[in-house]
Order: C-alpha cells, then structure tokens, then sequence
C-alpha cells in the first residue's frame, strides 16, 4: 500500500548537465516518505496502480500547467541574519561583520525575539521551494537548539549549527563564547539535545558543528570541533576562502590556505561543507574531492563580499561536490531560484578570454561558465550529494521532497503559450521566472508542509 500516489510531469537531474523529463508518471510513496516507485506510462503497471488509486484519497492528479521539481537544497545560509537582509551590502567582509552582523547575532540571545526570526526565516524558505537548508544559527546554545526545534515542528530538514568564535582578538566582548572549554562543551551539549529533537520528526533534523571561520576560532576550539565531528559523526559547515582579508589572514597564520588548515584540523570530510571558496587553488581543491567535502557556491554574495566567480564548471569536473548557498544576508534573497540565476550570470562574466585584464590565477575566471541546468544540478542533486542524503532527485529511494510550481497564475503566469513547448524549454523558463507565487505546495519527507491558494 502506498501512502500517497501523484499522477504528474515532473523534472529531475540526470546528470550534472543532462535533466531528466518525467511525463505523465505516477510517483508512489511509501509510508516513510520515500519514493518507492515511479511508473511511467509505458510500464505494463500502469494502468492497473492508476486504477487502484484514482479513486482513493491518497491520489494526487497535478492539473496541466504544474510541475513537480525536487525540492531545493540550501547549502549555506545564516538563519539569524534574514533579520538584516538587504542591509549594507555595500561594505567590506570585515566592516560588514563588525558593524552590522555580530550585533544582529548578539540579539538572539533573547528566546523570543529569536523565536520570531527563526520562525519566519524557516516558512519563507520553503515559500521558496527550499525544503532542506544548511543552517548557521548563534553563538547562542538554547536559540541555535529553538532553530532545530522549529524545523522539526515546521517539517523542514533542517540542519543546524551553533556558530562558534573563541579568538579573543578577532570576536566583540559581547558576542562570542565564553572561553574555548564553553564553546566545545556548548557544541556537545547541542549537538546531544538536537539528536533528541530528531528522533520526534519524519524528516530528521541534524547537528552540525560549525566554526564560524578560521579567523575566529583558536586553534584549539578548531581541533576540538573536528574531534567532536567524528565522535558523533555530524555534518561539518564553516566558511573557506571567501575574501581577500579572510584568505590572507589564514596565509599569514598558517602558512597555508584555508582548506588544507581545516583539513589539518579534522575539518574536512565526506559530511563537511564549506562556503564560497573563492580563493580555492586546484590543490585545495583536489583535497576536497579526496575527503569527499563539498562546495556551497554563494553567488550573490560573491558579487558583494569577494568580487568573484568561482570555476565551478572545473570544479565538479575534479569530483568536487557542488551545491549552492543563499548565504543569507552576505546574499540578499532567500530564493534559491534568483541564486541560480546569478549562478549562471556570474558564470558568463569572467569566462576565459573574456576579460584579460583579470589575470585567472587571481580569480578563478577559467571554465566557470554553467547552464542553467547545471545550476539546476546543483540546487537539487549536487546539493543532496554535498550532504550525502537521499535527496535532491525525484528517483526510487529518494525522499518525497517536492515542489509544485504552477505556471498559469493570473498576473504571475510564466511565458508558455504553446501547449506544445518543449519540456526542457519549460523547466528553463520555471528556473528563471518562477517566483514564490508560483510555488504552490511544498512537500518534505512526504509530508505537505506549505501550500498557497
Ligand atoms: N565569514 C565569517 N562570517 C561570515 C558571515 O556571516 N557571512 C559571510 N558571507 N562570510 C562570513
Ligand atoms: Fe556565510
């Protein structure tokens, strides 16, 4: 017996540039949530399961003009940030983080105002077909734990970090942990009570352990947190490469760039993910393919807080995982459509060739330029895998993570005037023009979890 039966045309990705068209299929669920079928129309079954459900309240039938897209995967974003989105983009990384940021974080630790935010950040994020999310949260143990419990309630997967900074000379008096023995202790106490939260939730919801960035953490709190990783086995999320400043300040430290610095912590693994990566040299790279750790490519945020595009074309072709990142509010939107977009655009500005005045080993320029169906890849497959779940593809196994993007809504109705339009073409004019209007029903793990009238 299936739980849920949806007759409709869906999209998933194949390949990092090849997009599967699945037409008329009848997409079963079972009770944990997970596809456990899908049976296209030329399938001996088919006729006999439509006939079996058609009639019960389980079966779904997507009206003509939706689509089913796999939900998208957020692979970088700072929950408690959606409270200055859109403020001060217009200054350096490190004025941005001292003026605005750090005291906008320091807020959260009053529970309610926390509540608020959180609240608010989790349900826009699924208005947007963002159904998983790589959460930053505070310094704050009880308010990043009030994050985790609210995606747990709301049905999103979330996985959450409580940021950690412990650098004395690097961090505010008023916002960071206490000492270096509070930070690790507070990591460990969170980690163990959002384990707890998990087990009353469908979806799961997961602990990460979160150096904010190498910048501001000790030595010692950066060995501990990778001790901690593997003693529970988390997901790891920090910040790596992203601006000249913070890039040279682990030059001078360390000698070395970021990657092989956390490598060398115990900070990179086949769970880690780390953000940007602007400055990340083809070495550092291959290290990330050999660990398994993955990309969030943030790249509104890049054309603000780095000035850069990074080739992620050469990238995935290295066997890197890549997924893409909101990185709210270094990045304004918490769509993860206008992040596609800006994906493929900044991938068309700096391409080989095209500006010789930017020397490429400074940038990164060569082989950046994507599709939009490799931005597809990313926010869906590439970001799954950069998690290693089963999510991100509409395949039997996979999770029932899912979005309904109607193209007919009077006044927000995407250009499709021939009803026999190519379906890829459809998918292409969905992935540039769809706005959360058009989202109309989000699923996670089977269950629905927004719909809008
Ligand atoms: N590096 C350290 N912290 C941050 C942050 O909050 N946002 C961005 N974009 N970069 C960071
Ligand atoms: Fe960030």
């Amino acid at each position: 017996m299936y739980t849920k039966v949806f007759l409709a045309t869906a999209f998933t990705s194949k390949s990092p540039k090849e997009v599967d068209v699945l037409k008329d299929c009848l997409f079963c669920i079972d009770g944990e949530g997970l596809i456990e079928r899908i049976v296209h129309p030329e399938h001996a079954d088919y006729e006999k399961v439509l006939d079996e459900y058609i009639h019960t309240d389980v079966f779904q039938k997507i009206e003509a003009g939706s689509y089913l897209l796999p939900g998208f995967v957020d692979l970088h974003v700072h929950a408690s940030q959606w409270a200055q989105a859109g403020t001060a983009l217009d200054i350096p990384l490190h004025d941005w983080l001292s003026t605005y940021t750090f005291p906008s974080e320091a807020k959260f630790a009053d529970l309610d105002y926390a509540k608020t935010v959180y609240e608010d950040v989790v349900s826009t994020l699924l208005a947007n077909g963002t159904t998983t999310a790589l959460y930053f949260a505070t310094v704050h143990k009880d308010a990043s734990v009030l994050l985790a419990d609210i995606c747990a309630k709301r049905g999103q997967r979330g996985l959450v970090g409580k940021v950690v900074m412990d650098l004395v000379q690097e961090c505010p008096d008023y916002y960071r942990d206490a000492d270096t023995q509070t930070a690790l202790q507070d990591t460990e106490e969170f980690i163990l009570q959002v384990k707890e939260i998990a087990k009353t939730t469908k979806q799961g919801v997961y602990p990460v352990v979160t150096p904010r960035f190498i910048p501001t953490c000790t030595e010692e709190v950066l060995a501990g947190l990778g001790a901690l990783a593997a003693k529970y086995d988390t997901h790891i999320q920090s910040h790596c490469s992203e601006s000249d400043w913070a890039h040279q300040h682990v030059q001078q430290r360390f000698g070395k760039n970021d990657a092989q610095a956390l490598n060398d912590f115990g900070l990179l693994q086949d769970k880690s993910v780390m953000a940007h990566c602007n400055f990340l040299s083809d070495e550092d790279a291959k290290l990330f393919a050999e660990t398994g750790s993955a990309i969030a490519h943030c790249p509104v945020s890049n054309a603000y807080f780095a000035n850069s595009v990074i080739p992620v074309a050469r990238f995935a072709e290295m066997g890197v995982d890549i997924g893409l990142g909101s990185d709210l509010s270094g990045g304004f939107s918490p769509s993860l459509y206008d992040n596609s977009r800006q994906a493929v655009m900044s991938s068309r500005m700096l391409e080989d060739g095209v500006n010789p005045s930017v020397p490429a080993d400074e940038r990164g320029v060569n082989d950046s330029r994507i599709t939009i169906a490799e931005a597809f890849h990313m926010v869906t497959a590439g970001g799954g895998a950069s998690l290693s779940l089963p999510i991100g593809r509409l395949e039997e196994g996979y999770a029932w993570d899912v979005q309904r993007v109607d193209t007919t809504i009077p006044s927000s109705r995407l250009p499709i005037f021939d009803p026999n339009e190519p379906l890829l073409d459809v998918l292409q004019k969905i992935m540039y023009l769809a706005r959360p209007e058009n989202i109309r029903e989000v699923w996670v793990q089977g269950e629905r979890v927004h719909s809008r009238n």
